[in-house]
């Protein structure tokens, strides 16, 4: 099967090119290298260097001829969503329309999309199904969010399908712990090079934290299932971010204290996902606990400070 992969060369979408390829697809990546890096590029897989708000997209989405793609591609920092928040909303909405534009012009069968549990907003009640309301607390949530109903319509005018899948918190081997990185990789970069770990509020805010193998699975796992649905992807289980510091540091063998700042704004205080329909639809629960998924996140990043 041809495919592309928007977004292939960041932290989740070069996770799923590399599933693709050893399934044997024939893969395509459309990375400007904003966060992504050319290290993720997994040599099977043919890059266009190239934004998708460009009009060079359009004609590399047509060289590349997709059946399926899966968009990936986001501006996926929520701070700076706040600071610059037309920009987020270009790269996010403007470009998933750009991305629609091709599948209407030139074709595809499917498109598989990269939501976020921050579209929710604040839960209501926990764990969070797909039916719980929409009211996002950032501008990343609402620019995450409204994609969906473009995904929607125009799947519905133009006769592809699609699969939304909302990730819970990802983490695990290639995340950036530079600049607003997930937390698990800014503690590890800390832990391991003996700084002070920052937590925003008291630590108590628990997460549904999701490793990157299990996101990149129910993305391929999507290319011929849940179709027109939107799932979460997600444990259905709550960790504290004290918690995960006390395992991490524990699997590090190291102890340094937290520095308490105050919490941020548009930081939401409990999450957890319900994962039912992930297992009805797609099959399929995630693999790695917390553990399992932090002592191969952890090993990762040894291996890279010795380098
Ligand atoms: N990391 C998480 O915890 C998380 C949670 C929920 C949803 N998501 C979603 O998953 C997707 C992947 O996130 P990630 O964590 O791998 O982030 P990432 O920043 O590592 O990957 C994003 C990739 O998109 C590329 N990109 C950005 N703007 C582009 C543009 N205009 N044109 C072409 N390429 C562009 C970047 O260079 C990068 O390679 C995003 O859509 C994000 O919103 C992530």
């Amino acid at each position: 099967m041809k495919v592309l992969v928007t977004g292939g060369l960041g932290f989740i979408g070069s996770t799923i090119v590399d599933k693709l390829v050893a399934a044997g697809h024939e893969v395509a990546i459309a990375d400007n290298l904003s966060t992504g890096k050319r290290e993720n590029l997994n040599p099977a897989a043919t890059l266009y260097e190239v934004d998708i708000l460009s009009d060079a997209f359009r004609d590399i989405y047509q060289k590349a001829a997709p059946e399926v793609v899966y968009h990936m591609a986001a501006q996926i920092d929520i701070q700076k969503s706040i600071r610059d928040t037309a920009h987020d909303a270009t790269v996010n909405i403007l470009g998933t329309i750009r991305v629609l534009e091709c599948m209407r012009d030139f074709g595809a069968r499917k498109i598989i999309y990269a939501s976020s549990a921050a579209v929710y907003g604040e839960p209501h009640y926990l764990p969070v199904d797909e039916e719980h309301p929409n009211t996002p607390i950032s501008f990343y949530g609402i620019s995450k969010y409204t994609p969906e109903h473009y995904i929607r319509v125009y799947a519905g005018m133009h006769g592809f399908s699609y699969t939304i899948l909302r990730f819970a918190n990802a983490y695990g081997i290639r995340q950036d712990p530079k600049g607003e990185g997930g937390v698990v990789s800014i503690f590890v970069d800390k832990l391991l090079t003996g700084q002070t770990p920052i937590i925003f509020g008291d630590g108590e805010q628990t997460r549904d934290f999701v490793y990157v193998a299990d996101i990149a699975e129910a993305c391929v796992r999507a290319a011929h299932k849940g179709d027109g649905k939107i799932i979460n992807v997600s444990t259905n289980t709550q960790t504290s971010v004290n918690q995960l510091l006390a395992v991490m540091e524990e699997a590090l063998g190291v102890d340094i204290p937290a520095e308490y700042r105050p919490a941020r704004a548009a930081d939401i205080v409990d999450n957890y996902m319900d994962n039912t329909r992930l297992r009805e639809l797609l099959g399929f629960v995630p693999a790695y606990d917390i553990n399992r998924g932090l002592s191969e996140t952890i090993a990762y990043y040894k291996k890279q400070y010795q380098k």
